[in-house]
């Protein structure tokens, strides 16, 4: 039987992929914190996992070590530049040896390929041999990604929260009608460790008798401090997480909640839950990754390592459960379990992300957009810490005022996103 969601097969009341072939995955984002984890554990089941496809921003070198340990027939960098210099030489050997040591079926599918561009990322998703894509590009830039993957009918394993935050409403609909066709929901799997708690949370249950989605924040290193206190923080400081070791944008959006805010958003669309369901809390521990709340007053919690290859690996293994990749929880050592509610009034970001998701549209959109500008100008020294949210709530009142548009298409949201990041150019303090 085909290794394919939209074929699978229940038995005893269980979803099974079927098959006895690795599921073929696609890493959009191979050479950052989620993508070289998702490659760790593909190493770690190479009976399981078979990589096939690989993209990256800049860092081709990574790329081409990538492809040469996996055997990659499929190479797509994201920045044109890097066409016309040596290492595209590299990478197109590189694809040619691995094409040579394919086996037939694998070079039956498709002739092997390098490109780059942001449109060449992109078609990946619709290669004939992948069945799932994992998207763990950063930013805006990952949202067409997730689309063009659930409209090829792959699966979408999902880092990339940006992508729901500003297409959720695209998006989300093409998810439900995979899971319709499969019989089970499972088209779209969370990476994002909040939202894979919440999907284990969900399983066996009435989504119907579901009362409230806890989404636990760690509050970030600067947890407790006043405005005053955060005027000259440093971008070194600010990429000091407490307990997660991720990539430099969301570290940074960790530190100003923005991160809690654009998680806000994006169980709102994973879950369908309206927004007065979801509640924040801190829980500076990591340990507690979210929890879901029924009518009867039970709350289901998930725990484990703070460890992003956990939930990677859930994602990938759905419905199936892999051994641990990483040690698990000893909970003889955690002491104690705390929690706070957020301080909103300090960390601006998650109280405006929270309006944008209630007023929906297009202002998501335009408010990550915002924050990915002020972000960038942060890390590069040329605006503050305290400007970020000055920033993203300069350009969505002025979005407000002109009026927020119900979100129609890609290209709608696109030119949205560029017509923000040019007014949050001109707010950077
Ligand atoms: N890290 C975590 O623990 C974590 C947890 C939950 C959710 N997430 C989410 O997962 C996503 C990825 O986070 P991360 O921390 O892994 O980020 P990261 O370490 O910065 O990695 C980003 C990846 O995307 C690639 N990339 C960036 N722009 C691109 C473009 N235009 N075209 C093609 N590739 C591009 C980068 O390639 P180059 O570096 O080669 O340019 C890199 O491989 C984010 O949306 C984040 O919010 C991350």
């Amino acid at each position: 039987m085909e290794c394919d969601v939209r074929i699978a097969t229940k038995a005893n009341g269980q979803v099974e992929w079927g098959g006895a072939r690795p599921r073929r995955i696609a890493v959009l984002g191979s050479t950052g914190s989620i993508g070289t984890q998702t490659l760790d554990i593909a190493a770690k089941n190479p009976e399981k996992l078979s990589v096939v496809a690989l993209a990256a921003g800049h860092r081709a070198n990574d790329v081409l070590a990538q492809a040469r340990t996996f055997g990659v027939r499929h190479v797509a960098m994201g920045s044109e530049e890097l066409a016309d210099q040596a290492v595209a030489d590299d990478l197109r050997a590189a694809v040619r040896e691995s094409d040579a040591a394919a086996p037939a079926q694998a070079r039956a599918a498709s002739e092997p390929s390098v490109a780059f561009g942001a449109r060449a990322v992109e078609d990946l998703c619709a290669l004939p041999e992948v069945d799932v894509v994992v998207n763990a590009l950063v930013g805006e830039a990952g949202m067409r990604a997730s689309y063009r993957a659930l409209k090829e009918g792959k699966v979408l394993a999902l880092a990339n929260k940006e992508s729901l935050v500003v297409g959720g409403d695209l998006i989300m609909p093409l998810a439900h009608a995979a899971d319709e066709r499969a019989g089970h929901p499972g088209a779209l799997m969370p990476i994002d460790s909040e939202h894979g708690a919440i999907y284990q949370c969900f399983v066996g249950e009435r989504t119907s008798e579901v009362s409230r989605l806890w989404v636990t924040a760690s509050g970030g290193p600067f947890r407790g401090r006043t405005r005053d206190e955060l005027r000259a923080i440093t971008p070194a400081q600010a990429l000091n997480h407490p307990t997660w070791n991720m990539g430099a944008k969301i570290t940074i959006d960790s530190s100003t909640l923005m991160n809690k805010g654009l998680e806000v958003i994006e169980a709102h669309h994973l879950f369908g839950m309206d927004y007065d369901r979801i509640s924040v809390v801190v829980q500076p521990q990591s340990a507690i990754h979210s929890m879901v709340e029924f009518v009867d007053g039970s709350v289901k919690a998930h725990l484990g390592t703070t460890d992003m290859r956990i939930p990677i690996q859930y994602a990938l293994s759905f419905p199936e459960r892999w051994p641990a990749p990483v040690e698990p929880l000893d909970f003889t050592r955690i002491g104690s379990l705390e929690f706070f509610p957020p301080d909103t009034d300090t960390f601006r970001c998650l109280a405006l992300a929270r309006h944008a998701g209630e007023v929906g549209g297009t202002l998501p959109c335009v408010m990550n957009a915002a924050n990915e500008v002020a972000v960038a100008a942060f890390l590069a020294e040329r605006g503050s810490y305290l400007g970020i949210a000055a920033c993203v709530e300069a350009v969505m009142d002025e979005h407000e005022r002109r009026g927020v548009e119900r979100v129609e298409s890609l290209e709608q949201l696109e030119s949205l996103d560029r017509w923000a990041r040019a007014e949050a150019a001109r707010h950077i303090s």
